[in-house]
């Protein structure tokens, strides 16, 4: 069962985060970060792990990316419920870290998350310098102000916009919010081990987009306690999803044909790719 595979890589990125931070300083805002890298389905190691898998990487390597995109997820995560951005007070279950402890604790433990990524990536372990520089280089960009950034920018934008956004503007919009951290995530271990990423960068755009969809429909008809966060927030708080502008049917079917496209994507991987097929399904199907 997919299920399972995600627990077993989600246990060894856990494990590695919690040694890794187990002796800095005991401190509020190292407290938060380990409260933030908390739980979570863990799909962006996940995927960083098996791509490397895929190419032969052991996961002793590929968990020290795994953790890497996983910090830099929590934080997101953190910045994306403060007040000023979606002001959600439930994250994974639990109260949100401003909730928890302070605005500017939240904010600074999502800033430390995200250094922690890059300080993770340049670790040697990884492998040869100039495959780390580009790992560190690409993270960048899809964190930055031409992705993750950028797509939380307008995704803010959108809320106030006169003129509600077409698709491919929302599309633009996810792209960007949720899909460059998942691309860079499903291209990470080909690149570790010097191969062409452009199959799983094919697989991860189809699939990045069918994620956000289903977020978004998760808003509309999720059940909160499995997902853990608060719901049906996005058509009162103004959000441009693929559910505002296609309707639940339309997305839901948008939402089928990406992950089939995700999985046509790795055809010539063959059977190698199945658990990535899986988790193409499963972005889908899943409650939280
Ligand atoms: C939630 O991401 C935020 C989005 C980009 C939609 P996940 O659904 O992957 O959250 P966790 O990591 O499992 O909590
Ligand atoms: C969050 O998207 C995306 C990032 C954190 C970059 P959402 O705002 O839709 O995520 P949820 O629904 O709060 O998890
Ligand atoms: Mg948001
Ligand atoms: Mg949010
Ligand atoms: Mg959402």
């Amino acid at each position: 069962m997919f299920p399972d595979v995600l627990a077993a890589d989600a246990a060894l990125i856990q494990s590695f985060l919690d040694a890794e931070l187990a002796d800095r300083a005991d401190q509020p805002v190292i407290h938060a970060m380990r409260y933030a890298l908390q739980g979570g389905k863990r799909l962006r190691g996940f995927l960083v792990m098996e791509g490397a898998r895929l190419h032969g990487l052991a996961p002793e390597v590929s968990v020290i990316a795994a953790a890497a995109i996983e910090a830099m997820h929590a934080y997101s995560l953190i910045h994306d419920d403060l007040p000023c951005m979606d002001d959600d007070d439930l994250r994974r279950g639990q109260p949100t870290v401003h909730v928890k402890w302070d605005e500017a604790t939240a904010v600074l433990a999502g800033d430390a998350l995200q250094t922690l990524a890059f300080e993770l990536l340049s670790r040697e372990a990884l492998g040869p310098a100039e495959r780390r520089v580009a790992l560190l280089g690409s993270m960048a960009r899809a964190a930055g102000a031409g992705g993750m950034v950028l797509g939380q920018a307008l995704d803010i934008a959108a809320e106030t916009a006169a003129v509600p956004l077409t698709l491919d503007q929302i599309t633009e919009l996810q792209a960007g919010k949720t899909g460059a951290l998942i691309r860079w995530s499903a291209e990470a271990g080909a690149h570790l081990a010097g191969a062409d990423p452009s199959a799983l960068g094919r697989y991860a755009t189809a699939l990045g987009l069918a994620f956000q969809i289903a977020d978004d429909i998760l808003d509309v008809e999720g059940d909160a306690e499995k997902a853990g966060k608060r719901l049906q927030k996005d058509a009162h708080a103004g959000k441009a999803t693929f559910v505002s502008i296609l309707g639940l049917e339309g997305a839901r079917a948008r939402a089928r044909a990406l992950v089939e496209q995700a999985e046509a994507a790795l055809a010539g991987y063959g059977d190698g790719a199945e658990r990535l097929r899986q988790a193409a399904r499963f972005v889908i199907a899943r409650d939280s």
